[in-house]
Parts: structure tokens; C-alpha cells; sequence
């Protein structure tokens, strides 16, 4: 990779091995892969997030779309921030995912144009309320990611993101620990957040298709 002089760049992060992965998400719907990066890289991320955070880069996070966008502290309480290629951390994130999109697309032709992705935190006892990525009017969305940036979770500490199949039968609760990617279809996994007894960061990502 050229490094332009003067530029806010990062070396690429490793590829994990994305083929496994897709082959878990074809099969199960869904698929976690602890340790997806070494703890440096989302160790930067972490502090690139910290960084905006302080800098009020963060805006609370709204639900809906379009005319019906609003805040709605009771269905969500976490802070965000969207990655684009200016930020050093977040664009070398963005091009790793990008491996991950054409993986998507060479193993399971699902035709995804983009992939856009937003830090989040999380304060000391926010949630996210039961909800499905995909909105009511676009299909845009179809497969999400969350990576988690969070050093020395522990089990007690809370957090988890409870995942469901269509039915509500809960498939998994994972404790947001550092370095693990989650990937799940975003029209029918309804899914929440937990609150936590300390503060939560992550990035959300969604896999779209051009509507
Ligand atoms: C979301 C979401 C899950 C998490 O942002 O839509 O469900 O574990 N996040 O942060
Ligand atoms: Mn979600």
C-alpha cells in the first residue's frame, strides 16, 4: 500500500478466514468468530472511537427512517458515530470488510453493493431494545455485522447480545469482548442489546444491496 505523505492512514488489517465464516452464516443463518483481528488493531479502533467520542463527534443514536427518524431513549440509549475513509482506525476497518463483502458475494452470491458501519457506545446501563436490522420499507439491509472493542470483558459485567430466530427462541448470548465479529441475516434475527455495568463500544455494520 502506498502512504500518501501527510495522510491519516493505517496499515491494512489482516484477513481472518472468511471463508469458514461464510460457510457458518450460510448454513446457521448466523456465525461468530472470536479473535477476528489481533487486539492491536481493535485496540485502535477502540481509541479512534474514544477519541470522537471526546471530540463530540458522537450523536445518540435515532430509530426509524426517513420522515419517521426519531430518538427514542426507551428503545435505545447508545451514542454513535459513522466510520468513512477520513478516520485512520475506521477506513482501515472499512477495507477490511471489504475482503468480507466479496467473500459474501464470490461464496454466497448475495449481489452486495456496500457496507456501511458505525461506531457505537454504549453508557454505563444502555440498551437497545428487541428490534430487526432490516427496516419496514428497504431491503437494502442484508446482512449485519457487530465487532466488539471491549478489553477484559467479564460474564458479569453484562452487555450480551441476545440473539433470536424468528420464532423468539434465544440462540445465543454473546458478551461483547474485544475482537469478536458477529454476523447475522438483518431480515429476520430480531435482537438486543443488554445493559451493561460499564461502558460498551462496538461497531455496527450492515452488508447492503442498491435498492
Ligand atoms: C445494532 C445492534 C448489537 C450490539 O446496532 O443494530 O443490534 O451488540 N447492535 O452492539
Ligand atoms: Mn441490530
Amino acid at each position: 500500500m502506498i502512504i500518501p505523505e501527510g495522510e491519516n492512514t493505517m496499515p491494512d488489517f489482516p484477513a481472518a478466514d472468511w471463508s469458514s465464516l461464510v460457510d457458518l452464516l450460510a448454513v446457521q443463518g448466523h456465525a461468530v468468530l472470536p479473535a477476528a483481528l489481533p487486539a492491536a488493531s481493535w485496540i485502535a479502533l477502540q481509541a479512534e472511537a474514544r477519541q470522537l467520542l471526546g471530540q463530540g463527534a458522537f450523536a445518540p443514536a435515532r430509530i426509524g427512517r426517513g420522515d419517521s427518524l426519531h430518538r427514542e431513549s426507551s428503545v435505545r440509549g447508545d451514542g454513535l458515530c459513522w466510520l468513512e475513509p477520513g478516520l485512520a482506525a475506521g477506513s482501515a476497518y472499512l477495507r477490511w470488510m471489504e475482503g468480507l463483502r466479496l467473500a459474501l458475494n464470490r461464496e454466497l452470491f448475495l449481489g452486495l453493493d456496500e457496507f456501511e458501519a458505525h461506531y457505537a457506545h454504549y453508557p454505563v446501563g444502555a440498551f437497545y431494545r428487541r428490534h430487526v436490522d432490516r427496516h419496514r420499507d428497504s431491503n437494502a439491509r442484508v446482512i449485519s455485522s457487530v465487532f466488539y472493542l471491549n478489553a477484559h470483558w467479564r460474564e458479569e459485567e453484562g452487555g450480551e447480545l441476545l440473539m433470536q430466530d424468528e420464532a423468539g427462541e434465544v440462540l445465543f448470548a454473546q458478551p461483547p469482548r474485544g475482537g469478536t465479529l458477529v454476523l447475522f441475516k438483518s431480515a429476520d434475527m430480531p435482537h438486543e442489546v443488554l445493559p451493561a455495568t460499564r461502558e460498551r463500544w462496538s461497531i455496527a455494520g450492515w452488508f447492503r444491496t442498491r435498492s
